[in-house]
């Protein structure tokens, strides 16, 4: 008969969570999280146009796991181009509902940025809510316009080495173009 799991042991199968990077087979589980946590009509977002036809940063898409390998929360990253410069653009990133306001959001997003100065990118930026991201540093970007209909107050940076936004400016486009 199998063991019942002790409320220590419950206790941290909650907090466990294991990192990774995105596999071939965890594609379609992803997607199903972020269909579950984007408003219907998520790709027509301008900012799957920049990722249309490009491949992500492999080692910067990540999955968090518990214990028994549910998907709590999973991030993705492109590199777009802004102006002349090339910089990583964050998204999407979610967690499931029942997972949300454990730090799974934070855990993967303290990761990318690790591993993305590690990688030796420059420079990363995003569109949220700048009193979320703010926490990991990124700010307004001045000067950078994502394809319309995009709020500037939402397109955010952050420099992964000092000074990798000075004079960084224009539109940001697809790898593609
Ligand atoms: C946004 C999201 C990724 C955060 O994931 P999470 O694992 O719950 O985040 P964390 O646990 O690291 O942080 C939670 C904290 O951030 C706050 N927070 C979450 N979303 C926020 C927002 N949009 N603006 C300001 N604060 C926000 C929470 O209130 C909470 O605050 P507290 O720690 O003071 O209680 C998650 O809520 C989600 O998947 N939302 C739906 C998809 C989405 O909006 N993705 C972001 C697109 S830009």
């Amino acid at each position: 008969m199998p063991r019942q799991a002790g409320p220590d042991e419950r206790h941290m199968q909650q907090v466990t969570l294991n990192l990774a990077e995105e596999t071939a087979e965890d594609w379609w589980e992803v997607e199903a999280l972020y269909d579950l946590c984007f408003a219907p009509g998520r790709s027509a977002l301008s900012s799957y146009r920049l990722r249309e036809g490009v491949a992500p940063i492999a080692p910067l898409c990540l999955t968090a796991k518990d214990g028994d390998g549910i998907l709590a929360g999973a991030v993705r990253n492109w590199p777009v181009r802004v102006g002349g410069a090339v910089s990583i653009l964050l998204g999407p990133i979610a967690v499931h509902p029942t997972r949300q306001g454990e730090g799974v959001a934070s855990l993967l997003m303290q990761r990318c940025l690790d591993l993305a100065r590690s990688q030796n990118w420059e420079r990363i930026m995003l569109v949220g809510d700048a009193p979320y991201y703010g926490k990991f540093g990124f700010e307004k970007l001045q000067g950078v316009a994502m394809p319309p209909p995009t709020n500037p107050d939402r397109v955010l940076g952050l420099a992964l080495r000092p000074g990798a936004w000075d004079g960084v400016t224009g539109d940001v486009t697809s790898m593609q173009d």
